[in-house]
């Protein structure tokens, strides 16, 4: 094996791919560096990995949850031991500054702690019975084997999300990182390892969703599927999983918008909407992707927004003083322009930014911070995810405007409100279309011990994060006890006539 390239991991051991390809990983600030080169792996990886998950699942299922969760606090430590290590190879590997980078090993931390919490929980109910003699409760038991399939912009902190959830619940699993994003997937999984999970628990299969991915979700001996990823690859993924009936949970996208009212604090919504806009480089499916400004206030703010926008420094995420890193890769960034060149075309005023940089020191695939003025509900700008540091203004002329336009796209993910008044934030939170609801905060932003996802388009009804979870990574059984001694009939002998 010639050094530099890591393996997967099925049933305990690094092994090579079935397949005999491997692929580089790249830093998206200078992309002639290989920050590593991992497994390009293939269906046969799926079925040993798959195997390896089956086989362990009933040990792991009957270990009582409370040990499985001293193995997730032990995790939790090691990741707040190594977070300054875990933060750097990220950075290096998709782009986002440093800053960002320990707040997404941050919130692995949080959910290890949180999940770890949930060992000595996972309630189930008791509750009465309509006949003597008989008790009746609710338990938690685990599903099976877990097809965990997650995105590059959070490289630890989705995964987290969802695996230390699935593993509480006592499921084993087999991990599909994103292949931008080996290098913190691997440290991930070492870090499971060091943390005492055994073998076989967690697998870990680099590559490709078109090929391993795609024969995860549809392997028989999968019970489930987690997925963060873009609408219409979550489609494709229920429909796989629809045809076995094998539960999906699947975080799709998201065309935040942030309303800014008359009354609002508007150094407080500036300070929201340039983190919201272009934290990440745009590249959350939480970013604020569209301002929707009451008439009154919208020059003003757009003037600020802008001179902000252009102060931005962009550069490498491990620089001290950058402000916004690269998009994750070339056609990332192509895509982001070919949206730019569609917002002019269909009229929306380019207000600052919409080019590509990639003069003097800055090799990577960087792209300048993207205001569109002028733009209309019914813009593909206004109603397509870009991801990217693109934001489209809206103007509206009052609070019901501002929430129909909100609420006009097919997606429902998170939204945001600025305003001092007490009964708009109220009705906004009410009438908002979204999973999320902030009130004088930014879109992004979540955490981790309250229910994550949305609505509409952006998803298929589940949540991660918050104890909402472990529906998700759980099935419910119901049990009843009958002490009396004779056979009793429900809804028969509870009411003679
Ligand atoms: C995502 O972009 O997929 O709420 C997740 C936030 C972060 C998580 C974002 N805590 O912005």
């Amino acid at each position: 094996m010639a050094a530099g390239k890591s393996l997967n991991r099925v049933g305990g051991e690094w092994t090579e791919p079935s397949t005999g390809r491997w692929f580089e990983d790249r830093d998206p600030a200078a992309p002639e560096e290989v920050v590593g080169i991992f497994p390009d792996s293939g269906a046969a990886d799926a079925d040993r990995a798959v195997a390896a998950a089956r086989d362990a699942f009933p040990r792991w299922a009957r270990t009582p949850a409370p040990k499985r969760a001293e193995m997730l606090y032990r995790a939790g430590e090691i990741l707040k031991r190594r977070k300054d290590e875990l933060a750097h190879i990220m950075t290096r590997e998709m782009g986002k500054v440093l800053a960002e980078t320990k707040g997404d090993v941050q919130e692995a931390i949080d959910t290890a702690f949180y999940a770890a919490g949930e060992g000595r929980r996972l309630f189930g109910e008791t509750t009465t019975s309509e006949l003597p003699d008989k008790f009746c409760m609710s338990v938690r038991q685990p599903i099976g084997v877990c097809g965990i399939i997650t995105p590059w912009n959070f490289p630890m902190a989705i995964p987290a999300w969802k695996m230390f959830p699935a593993l509480l619940c006592g499921n084993t699993i087999v991990f599909k990182p994103a292949h931008d994003t080996p290098a913190s997937a691997s440290r991930f999984v070492e870090v499971l390892v060091e943390a005492g999970i055994p073998d076989g628990v967690v697998n870990l299969l680099h590559g490709h969703g078109r090929e391993v991915g795609t024969a995860i979700v549809e392997h028989p001996g999968v019970n489930l599927i987690s997925f963060t990823g873009s609408t219409e690859t979550g489609k494709k993924i229920a429909q796989q999983c629809g045809g076995q009936l094998k539960r999906a949970s699947l975080e799709l996208g998201g065309k935040n918008g942030m309303i800014v009212m008359d009354d609002a604090d508007l150094d407080l919504a500036i300070e929201g909407a340039v983190w919201g806009c272009f934290g990440t480089t745009g590249q959350r499916c939480t970013a604020t992707s569209r301002l929707i400004l009451h008439e009154a206030i919208s020059a003003e703010f757009t003037e600020r927004l802008v001179r902000r926008a252009r102060a931005l420094r962009l550069g490498h995420g491990l620089e001290p003083g950058t402000d916004v890193g690269p998009l994750i890769h070339e056609a990332a960034r192509e895509k982001v322009h070919r949206y730019v060149e569609i917002g002019k075309s269909e009229g929306a005023e380019l207000l600052c930014g919409g080019r590509p940089v990639d003069a003097g020191k800055l090799r990577g695939w960087f792209y300048e911070p993207t205001v569109f003025g002028k733009v209309l509900p019914n813009m593909r700008i206004a109603q397509e995810e870009i991801f990217g540091p693109v934001v489209a203004v809206l103007e509206v002329k009052d609070l019901d405007q501002a929430i129909a336009v909100l609420n006009g796209t097919r997606y429902g993910l998170s939204s945001s409100i600025y305003t001092a008044d007490v009964n708009r934030a109220f009705r906004a939170m009410r009438d908002i279309e979204a999973g999320i609801t902030y009130v004088n905060g930014p879109t992004i932003g979540a955490e981790v011990h309250l229910p994550f996802g949305g609505v509409k388009e952006t998803g298929n009804g589940h949540r991660e994060a918050g104890p909402q979870v472990y529906d998700v990574f759980s099935e419910w059984k119901a049990i009843y006890v009958d002490y009396s001694g004779k056979l009793q009939k429900a809804q028969i002998d509870s009411q003679p006539s």
